[in-house]
């Protein structure tokens, strides 16, 4: 670890150290150009080979059919809240959303501004504590598209199953927060986002995957910069992109596919997980926030039995080298993001910490 803590902060995030110590040298020279990353034309031969080598590990990782497009926006996730509804909803048409948390809310609420949304599912009156299922699901007619957040980064829920697409409607996903974290079938999706800054990179640069008759087929006419299939076409780069965004997730990439690929960032992700699921299931001083079956690998929500507990914990944790412990202001306690770079040992550290906290204040629960 060195002079690094252990840090769980849900995003930005830890990134894999040996991605950093790259850029450290790629920062200062990239490809003997005597040039660092950030000091290149977005146009030249150099970062050409950055989008290219991107694209193309992009694609290795997620096993992307060649009829999906890949390519790079600003504006964060949140962008795309509006940015899907004008590209795929006509005035006319509904779109379903499930409303899971904060960020499918912040998309729910930008709807408006082109369609109709219908929200079909919502776990709004239990805290969003789980993913909406069964009679809880009640999809419209023919919506235009279906989406959803895979990964609730601030409840700690995760979508194991995948919505349905009710008539012609296509899957879009927010996957901001669980994005290659395990095995995807990209095939069952119309568009997927995630903003790169929890398990692809840093911030300032979200990436786009899209089924490229989707989006060359936008329902209005729309500024430049909003156009999805002008953006894929021009490989992010109509405008000057975040190039050490773009260079950073190709660097993320290379770590993933050298680890094994999704399939042991599955398994690493499981294993570290349990860590900490399997210490909360066995006591009862620390509350976990989702139910058990929609229970999130990467961002990990629980409480102590009170506030100022809560706060101690933080404060002691963060003494400890175990920061960036506390839960989203919106709902409290504390919230451990484990993303695909975050180590096991750290989850590790966390419950040695947890279980020596819990006995010493266990007289608070009694
Ligand atoms: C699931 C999800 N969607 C959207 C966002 C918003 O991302 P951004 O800040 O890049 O707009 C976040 C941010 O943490 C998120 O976790």
């Amino acid at each position: 670890m060195g002079d690094r803590v252990y840090n769980f902060s849900a995003g930005p995030a830890c990134l894999p150290e040996s991605v950093i110590k790259q850029a450290q040298k790629d920062i200062w020279n990239i490809f003997d150009s005597g040039i660092g990353i950030m000091e290149h034309s977005h146009r030249n031969k150099y970062f050409d080979r950055v989008t290219h080598e991107t694209e193309a590990d992009c694609r290795a990782v997620g096993n992307i059919p060649d009829d999906y497009s890949i390519f790079w926006m600003q504006g964060g996730a949140t962008s795309q809240c509006y940015m899907v509804p004008a590209n795929f909803l006509a005035s006319d048409r509904t779109a379903d959303y499930f409303e899971t948390g904060k960020w499918a809310q912040d998309s729910i609420k930008e709807v408006h501004h082109y369609g109709t949304v219908h929200i079909a599912g919502s776990s709004k009156d239990s805290g969003f504590n789980h993913i909406p299922k069964g009679d809880e699901v009640k999809y419209s007619e023919n919506p235009a598209y279906v989406q959803f957040t895979s990964n609730n980064t601030i409840m700690g829920t995760e979508f194991k199953e995948l919505p349905q697409t009710p008539g012609s409607s296509f899957l879009v996903a927010d996957m901001s927060s669980n994005i290659y974290s395990r095995p995807i079938d990209v095939s069952k999706y119309g568009l997927i986002y995630a903003g790169a800054q929890k398990n692809l990179g840093p911030s300032g640069t979200t990436l786009l995957i899209a089924k490229t008759d989707i989006i060359n087929n936008p329902v209005r006419e729309l500024p430049k910069m909003m156009q999805y299939d002008l953006m894929a076409k021009k490989e992010g780069r109509y405008n000057t992109p975040n190039t050490f965004g773009v260079y950073l997730m190709g660097q993320v990439f290379k770590w993933i596919l050298a680890e094994g690929g999704l399939t042991a960032m599955d398994e690493m992700n499981k294993d570290k997980a349990a860590v900490i699921y399997d210490f909360i299931d066995s006591q009862d001083f620390f509350t976990p926030h989702s139910v058990k079956e929609d229970r999130s690998l990467m961002n990990i929500t629980f409480k102590c039995p009170t506030e100022e507990l809560d706060a101690l914990f933080i404060e002691q944790a963060e003494e400890q080298g175990l920061t960036t412990l506390a839960g989203h202001r919106s709902i409290g306690g504390m919230r451990a993001s484990i993303y695909n770079a975050f180590p096991k040992e750290g989850c590790v550290k966390l419950v040695e910490f947890m279980k020596a906290f819990a006995l010493e204040h266990a007289a608070a629960k009694a």
